[in-house]
């Protein structure tokens, strides 16, 4: 175990409740990540995916808050802010590009420069000396293994592989994508589920695991022990920053009971285990739970292998709105063979890695994601939480990404401020 692992569990274990009375501490320290509900500022973001802008095709999000407009020129992407500065029109209520060069408002026809966002002309007031001095948002994009990074921010963006789950970008991955979808949950619920050793309980009820007769078990149920010993941060300056857990060295719990009025003890099932014997769940648990999982900064969570070996499963959790994120799922296969990797594109991760996890498993993490929004967005639950000692995980993370953040975003970033004055 290292000294991160073991100052994060320092300073943030008094917060469960178990260890509560130690401290009389007031303020959680992790306020970074209670700020950050419009997302972290400053970082690289999947924004959309390649197949999902054709050439001289449109496509509007909402990324940390902030509108933007994704369109094909040429075929070079360009990300411009979707609010023009004249009234404050979205562009993409009727997207217009006259020229591979330039977008056009559809309402008084200030033409922007797709590049920088600089003003260009007006087309029916073209000596207004509004231009060049006018300018809408830009963003750096990137486009790699058919999805379409962002970075929204101020400083001069890192290389996109510091944001990004470890694997993902390698020479030999091939990047399966599903079809992302919004998520009425905020992007921080959405980290804390993925993760969450406790959260296995409710893949019990994932098609998935009832197909294929695999009890999930009750959770991974980490104390402060046990954590120091499956769990690894990682908070190089030159790479991703995240942890990883060996989810087969945690304690997985797959018998339970109830204690009733009169002093005896109910044994409750998972609905899978029923008739199975503890030699035969002892088994499915090794297989099941044999993976490595992974949380790493901004947003990304990597399980690997999943839902079986060669198979590893990434997602991203995209900050969309305080309410709301885009959930990213990829199926990844590594590869140096060209048939194989057409295969894989082609049929098997839709068969092996789709079907299994985008169809039957994931499904419930979306579900359990809403049903934390309105404790948290409109009851303080930041504040009135009670957590339990396997949250210890997820308190060492907020720690974490508190210290390792680049930035928060605000209300404010998503405003328009468009001369270039304004902005300095
Ligand atoms: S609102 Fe866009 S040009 Fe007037
Ligand atoms: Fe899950």
């Amino acid at each position: 175990m290292g000294n991160i692992e073991k100052n994060l569990l320092e300073e943030t274990a008094a917060w469960v409740d178990e260890e509560r009375a130690k401290t009389d501490r007031v303020q959680k320290p992790w306020d970074v990540w209670i700020d950050a509900e419009l997302g972290l500022r400053n970082h690289w973001y999947p924004a959309a995916l390649s197949r999902q802008i054709e050439e001289g095709g449109f496509k509007a999000i909402t990324l940390l808050g902030e509108n933007i407009l994704l369109t094909r020129q040429d075929g070079k992407l360009y990300a411009l802010e979707d609010r023009c500065p004249h009234r404050g029109v979205r562009f993409s209520a009727r997207p217009l590009c006259y020229t591979k060069e330039t977008l056009t408002c559809w309402y008084h026809t200030f033409t922007f420069n797709l590049d920088d966002g600089n003003l260009r002309t007006i087309l029916n007031e073209p000596e207004s000396p509004m231009i060049g001095k006018v300018q809408i948002k830009s963003y750096p994009l990137e486009e790699l293994k058919g999805v379409v990074f962002a970075f929204v921010g101020d400083i001069s963006p890192p290389p996109v592989g510091h944001d990004v789950a470890p694997g993902f970008l390698d020479d030999d991955a091939v990047v399966y994508s599903a079809e992302p979808y919004v998520i009425d949950a905020n992007w921080r619920l959405a980290c804390e589920n993925g993760y969450d050793p406790g959260h296995q309980f409710i893949h019990n009820w994932s098609p998935f695991s009832i197909k294929n007769e695999i009890p999930m078990s009750f959770g991974w149920v980490s104390n402060k022990e046990s954590v120091l010993r499956t769990t690894t941060y990682f908070d190089s300056d030159d790479g991703p920053k995240g942890f990883t857990r060996k989810a087969a060295e945690t304690n997985i719990v797959q018998e339970a009971v109830i204690p009733m009025n009169d002093g005896s003890l109910v044994e409750v099932k998972l609905p899978a285990a029923e008739g199975k014997s503890r030699e035969e769940l002892n088994e499915i648990a090794q297989y099941a739970h044999s993976c490595e999982v992974g949380l790493w900064m901004p947003c990304m969570l990597k399980v690997d292998p999943w839902p079986a070996d060669p198979a590893i499963h990434f997602e991203s959790y995209v900050p969309r709105d305080s309410t709301s994120h885009t959930y990213f799922q990829f199926g990844v296969l590594k590869t140096n063979d060209k048939a194989e990797a057409d295969e894989w594109m082609n049929r098997r991760a839709h068969e092996e890695w789709e079907i299994p996890t985008v169809e039957d498993f994931t499904i419930d993490d979306a579900f359990a994601r809403k049903e934390l929004q309105k404790f948290y967005s409109e009851e303080d639950g930041w504040k009135r939480e009670r957590l339990y000692r396997p949250d210890i995980e997820l308190t060492m993370w907020r720690k974490f990404v508190t210290k390792h953040a680049r930035g928060v975003q605000t209300t404010d970033h998503t405003k328009g401020f468009f001369s270039r004055k304004d902005r300095e």
